[in-house]
């Protein structure tokens, strides 16, 4: 299958500023792509790159097997979805959907077509005659979402679209642009800072920091198998716990280092005795038990519970975070018993943070 999106050694430099340092990425036909990372990696400027509203310093960019990198916007066939919507306010939901079609000399009855088809599929039918001030966040989105579709672009590119909206509407938005992309079989490139964002719409997960392309995949095998530090602790939630630690003269245990307490635990690999690194294990992947039943005992100090899962606080250094789900035993001020298995073990080398 032919890439829709194809990167190969991009960088961009704003001036001496170096914002997107050596960046290949392929993206397959009828994809859905989330472009994830902190505040100011690089995200929209890679977006923008794609759109042609940023010129790339340096590599190739093709879209639909053309090289993009000289042509201008317009003429590259992809439509920019953002959070601020970007609808003209003095126009109806009609006219701000037929409005890049007239610019392009489609007649007036076909556009107007165009628009009802379109309005059926993205539940706007209703509302057609509306202005964007009579819609709530919701159905903005949406007719922005109508816009984009109703030009048949090779690729959609969304940035942070629903960063706008409250919670619970972020999360039915979630499935309805997903569920719109699938029906479309569209090529979908989704900027978002928000890692469960990414998780749950995408196909491909691209972790950036600094510019770099930290790692992607699919967004599970991010979760299982996160190649470095970073990526281990940005991708699940709450965030992995990561414990310095030392390789036994074994070769295959090692000691934990949480402050007063000095752990043994077995690991899966043989490695260098006495080399440091830095074990990671997920919150929800410490089994609880009673006081002295566990691999080690830990006291408690804080309990938080959201009614279906309950969050521990270990009072070591560095602390730990547990979940379990339901409800929970435990109180505050209590020691109990943990249980850490070797297999739910992720070590990184302490210096390089790389995955061992
Ligand atoms: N026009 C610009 N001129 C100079 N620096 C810029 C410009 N646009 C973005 N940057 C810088 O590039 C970095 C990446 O920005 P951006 O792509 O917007 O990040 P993100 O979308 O991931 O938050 C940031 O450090 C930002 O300050
Ligand atoms: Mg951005």
């Amino acid at each position: 299958m032919t890439n829709q999106i194809e990167l190969s050694g991009v960088n961009k430099h704003y001036g001496a500023f170096h914002a997107l340092k050596n960046i290949n990425l392929s993206i397959a036909k009828g994809t859905f792509v989330a472009l994830v990372g902190p505040s100011g990696c690089g995200k929209s400027t890679l977006l923008r790159s794609l759109a042609g509203l940023e010129t790339i310093t340096e590599g190739e960019l093709k879209i639909a097997g053309e090289l993009m990198n000289n042509v201008p916007p317009r003429k590259r066939d992809v439509a920019m979805v953002f959070q601020s919507y970007a609808l003209y306010p003095h126009m109806t939901v009609e006219e701000n959907l037929t409005y890049s079609l007239r610019i392009r000399g489609v007649a007036k009855a076909e556009a107007k077509k165009a628009a009802e088809e379109v309005a059926a599929t993205t539940g706007l039918s209703r509302l057609l005659k509306r202005y964007p001030r009579e819609l709530s966040g919701g159905q903005r989105q949406r007719v922005a979402m109508s816009r984009a579709i109703i030009r048949h672009p090779k690729a959609f590119l969304f940035d942070e679209p629903l960063s706008n909206l409250d919670a619970a509407l972020r999360v039915h938005m979630r499935k309805e642009i997903r569920a719109l992309h699938d029906r479309l079989h569209a090529t979908s490139v989704y900027v978002t800072h928000d890692q469960i964002e990414a998780m749950t719409m995408a196909d491909h997960v691209v972790v950036m920091r600094e510019g770099v392309i930290e790692q992607q995949g699919q967004p599970l095998d991010l979760y299982d198998k996160p190649a470095n530090k970073f990526v281990a602790g940005f991708i699940g939630s709450p965030a992995m716990n990561f414990i310095p630690a030392t390789v036994n003269e074994d070769g295959k245990s090692l000691s934990l280092d949480l402050g007063t307490i000095r752990q043994k635990v077995a690991i899966d690999h043989q490695l260098q005795p006495g080399r440091k690194v830095t074990a990671g294990i997920r919150p929800e992947h410490i089994g609880t038990t009673g006081a002295g039943q566990g691999s080690f005992d830990v006291p408690i100090a804080v309990v938080e519970s959201t009614g279906s899962s309950t969050f521990l606080t270990a009072a070591t250094t560095p602390e730990l975070t547990i979940v379990e789900t339901g409800r929970g035993k435990v109180h505050a001020g209590e020691t109990i018993g943990l249980i850490v298995e070797s297999s739910q073990l992720h070590l990184f080398d302490q210096t390089s943070g790389m995955r061992i």
